[in-house]
């Protein structure tokens, strides 16, 4: 406890809607958690999702969420996210997480290498938008992947349940 991230902790759940031009819209449902662990300038993550009126699960990615210098004077701290697939891909991104007033916050991130196993589909880059206002957390994310420019394949809201 008590890092830069703070505000990101705790397990959140909710739903979010997906789409990219070459495949049929997807509605899903998702639990993502956030931990600290005592004295490590990281969080890490677990994130699942289901179908949501189909019952089986969908996309799961893991990882950590890092924090790295010293928070500026706008109150702004860069952020190294790594995270994992079970598709193959591997995610590496780098942002800002920035306060917004009191209880908000957005972090930015976009990708700085993504690296496939020989059978994942194409991705080429990604983008996370996170906005974070107390208890809700709305993110969007952004990819280029199969040939296609970096656009939008997810977005969602979760609300922090514990
Ligand atoms: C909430 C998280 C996510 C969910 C629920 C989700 C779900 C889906 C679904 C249902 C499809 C279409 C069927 C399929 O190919 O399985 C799909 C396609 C795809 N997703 Fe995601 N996805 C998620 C996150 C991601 C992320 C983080 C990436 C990349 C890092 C990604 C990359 C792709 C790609 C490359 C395709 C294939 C597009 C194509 O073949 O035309 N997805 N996703």
């Amino acid at each position: 406890m008590s890092g830069p991230l703070d505000m990101l902790l705790g397990t959140w759940a909710g739903r979010g809607r997906g789409f990219y031009p070459s495949i049929e819209p997807f509605e899903y449902t998702e639990e993502i958690t956030f931990s600290a662990v005592a004295g490590k300038p990281f969080l890490a993550y677990q994130q699942r999702t289901r179908h949501a009126t189909e019952d089986r699960p969908l996309h799961a990615e893991a990882g950590y969420w890092r924090w790295v210098g010293e928070v500026s004077a706008e109150g702004a701290t860069l952020v190294e996210v790594v995270l994992a697939h079970p598709t193959g891909v591997a995610e590496i991104l780098h942002g800002t997480f920035a306060p917004a007033g009191s209880g908000e916050a957005v972090l930015a991130l976009a990708s700085r290498s993504v690296s496939l196993t020989a059978t994942a589909k194409d991705v080429r880059d990604t983008a996370r938008h996170l906005v974070i206002e107390g208890d809700v957390l709305r993110y969007t994310m952004r990819m280029g992947a199969v040939g296609l420019p970096l656009q939008d394949h997810l977005e969602a809201v979760l609300e922090r349940r514990r």
